[in-house]
């Protein structure tokens, strides 16, 4: 096997966290107690017993309530910090962190007091060793209109924001719902990824819109692809990155879909490894790495690769790539 040491000491590129998903249980007590919000938990046994989720959508039903907890900017600031420490240990030398607006402006938390509180927490992250950037997801089951005011509203903080991501329910929600608002993203200069979710009915076909009509640079997930085998060839052409998340996969589907994520790899697709919701799969970058090698028989070579390959899709500058690779 390989040994934990190898993977850690590897420099690699987390582009697929839900800065939401890494609220821990004991930050979230923290949190509730410090801003007086009752969520009927109080201790971690009762926050961990109810994470209990089958699919995506049970996973997501526990998810948008926990975010209750989060109010002011100081609260953002924190997550975000415990979160870069966190990944600072695991050896990740550039973070690409999805945050979704319309999940906090929708309880009456203003989108200035969400990005202020995460920026703060990007500046501090070259003190923890780590290059970090955010990327604005939205939600795809709201509204394209809704989407499209949250990318208004983004306007003015443009600097902060390195691209945009789409997010939440996929069911009945295709890419093609956000052509308009990705199409203006790409205008104001945002690099542009999609989730293309784990067996979702219609993921072939999805793929195919975020690839041929939507013009994203990366898929998030995204391992469907192997269906159709002439999209897997354009990606590799095109170097289409694919950000995938095995521990999470086990989780929301049945399995980690390892096979998949290695076939993709061997390939030729650049693929990185990535934790999505550490706080509610259990597992940050490292042990994602981990599980993928032990289940798949990874080779280093392999390993290698998958690290390469996420500082080579990261959205970092080409000096700081340089200098990782
Ligand atoms: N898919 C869709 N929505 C999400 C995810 C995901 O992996 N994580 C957090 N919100
Ligand atoms: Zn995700």
């Amino acid at each position: 096997g390989i040994d934990r040491g190898f993977i850690d000491a590897l420099p690699k590129a987390e582009l697929h966290l839900h800065i939401e998903g890494t609220l821990e249980p004991e930050l979230k007590l923290e949190l509730a107690e410090r801003n007086g919000v009752d969520i009927g938990q109080s201790s971690i046994e009762d926050v961990r017993a109810s994470y209990e989720f089958t699919d995506l959508t049970s996973f997501l039903a526990v998810y948008y309530p926990a975010m209750e907890v989060l109010r002011t900017e100081d609260d953002f600031r924190d997550l975000a910090l415990a979160y870069l420490r966190r990944a600072a240990a695991d050896g990740v030398v550039r973070a690409e962190i999805f945050f979704d607006p319309q999940a906090h402006t929708s309880r009456g938390v203003p989108f200035a007091t969400v990005i202020d509180g995460l920026w703060s927490a990007v500046q501090e992250a070259p003190s923890l060793g780590v290059d970090a950037a955010l990327i604005l997801c939205f939600l795809r089951d709201m509204s394209a209109q809704s989407a499209m005011e949250t990318l208004e509203a983004s306007l003015p903080y443009r600097d902060r924001i390195v691209g945009v991501g789409l997010d939440s329910d996929e069911r009945g929600n295709p890419p093609e719902k956000f052509a308009a608002v990705f199409a203006r993203a790409k205008e104001v200069g945002y690099r542009l990824t999609m989730h293309c979710d784990i067996d979702q009915v219609g993921s072939i076909e999805n793929i195919g819109t975020v690839l041929h009509e939507i013009g994203v640079e990366r898929i998030d997930h995204g391992t469907n692809i192997l269906e159709d085998p002439a999209l897997v060839a354009e990606a590799v052409e095109r170097g289409i990155g694919f950000t995938c998340c095995p521990v999470s996969n086990s989780f929301v589907t049945a399995d980690m879909k390892g096979a998949e994520i290695l076939a993709l790899s061997r390939a030729g697709a650049k693929v990185s490894i990535a934790s999505d919701d550490p706080a509610y799969f259990g597992g940050y970058v490292g042990d994602n790495i981990e599980a993928l090698a032990a289940a798949q028989e990874l080779t280093r070579e392999d390993v290698v690769r998958l690290a390469r390959d996420s500082i080579e899709i990261s959205w970092a500058d080409d000096a700081a790539k340089a200098r990782w690779l």
